[in-house]
């Protein structure tokens, strides 16, 4: 990938020069198109990724253990997130940038919901929200919608519930499948653009996709998606330690910035950096 990739044709055909639409997805699905979204946490990987033609990019709250050190989503705040989506927003130009909704930050009512997500909307630049679980949350979706702000649904494994599953589980096997079907159809009867599925059986999620109108986004939810996501840093194989079985690492960057940091090192130490390329006189 470099900066200067040409966009897919698709998604971005025809609209090249202006944002992504959650009305571009709906109409990618009626064409029965399917799209990449990444998570992107910075302004490089986001001007990378959008020059890419990734049409939608997610400030995740993955930034909690992918970017500031933390073991799981739960600790990261909208103080900390929202930095990060103004760095992607600027970033791109393209591409339509999604705000996640942390842990805490939402689930105690829908006018707790919306000052977040106006925060996020007004204060980071963002274009769309998601947040996590299913019928619980579709009096937030509603108000958020109502307000003028696009929301992505999450259903499935949620990590902020962790703790509630026992760790990283699949869910919806058996008859489980059908709660997390009516989960679908209540966020998107409450206005929800899109519903990320994680974890969940490959069959669940084709028929969650055959039932709604709106685009499904899998993570471990089989190939009848609309769209597929990734955290970049999983996707790149910057991320080191034991994957999840969804994940596929398209690069190695661990071993790449591996060796570029040891010759670095090496060249200091013998003194042959800087030479005098990489000098003033
Ligand atoms: O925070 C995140 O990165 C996510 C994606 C994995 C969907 O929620």
């Amino acid at each position: 990938m470099s900066d200067t990739a040409a966009p897919e044709p698709g998604l971005y055909g025809g609209v090249a020069s202006r944002r992504v639409r959650t009305r571009d997805l709906f109409a990618a699905k009626e064409r029965g198109e399917r799209w990449p979204m990444l998570t992107s946490y910075d302004q490089y990987t986001a001007e990378l990724f959008d020059a890419a033609g990734i049409p939608v990019l997610l400030v995740g709250d993955s930034a909690s253990n992918n970017v500031l050190g933390n073991e799981t989503t739960l600790p990261v705040t909208v103080d900390e997130l929202l930095p990060l989506v103004r760095a992607v927003v600027r970033g791109t130009s393209r591409a339509l940038v999604v705000a996640d909704l942390p842990f805490g930050s939402f689930e105690a009512s829908p006018e707790r919901a919306l000052d977040t997500a106006v925060r996020f909307m007004k204060e980071g630049g963002a274009h769309a929200v998601k947040l996590e679980g299913g019928k619980r949350v579709a009096p937030q979706v509603e108000a958020l919608t109502g307000a003028g702000i696009p929301v992505m649904g999450h259903i499935g494994f949620t990590p902020q519930h962790e703790h509630v599953f026992g760790g990283y589980r699949v869910q919806g096997r058996g008859t489980d499948g059908d709660r997390l079907v009516s989960d679908a159809i209540a966020l998107a009867e409450a206005g929800a653009f899109a519903i990320v599925l994680e974890m969940v059986p490959a069959e669940v999620a084709k028929r969650i996709t055959a039932e709604l109108r709106i685009p499904t986004v899998g993570i471990g939810a089989g190939p009848d998606c609309d769209a597929q996501v990734l955290v970049w840093q999983d996707m790149a194989g910057l991320r080191g330690g034991r994957m999840p079985k969804f994940v596929k690492q398209y690069a190695d960057l661990r071993s790449v910035l591996t060796e570029a940091v040891g010759e670095f090192a090496t060249e200091v130490r013998e003194g042959s950096f800087p030479s005098p390329d990489q000098s003033y006189s």
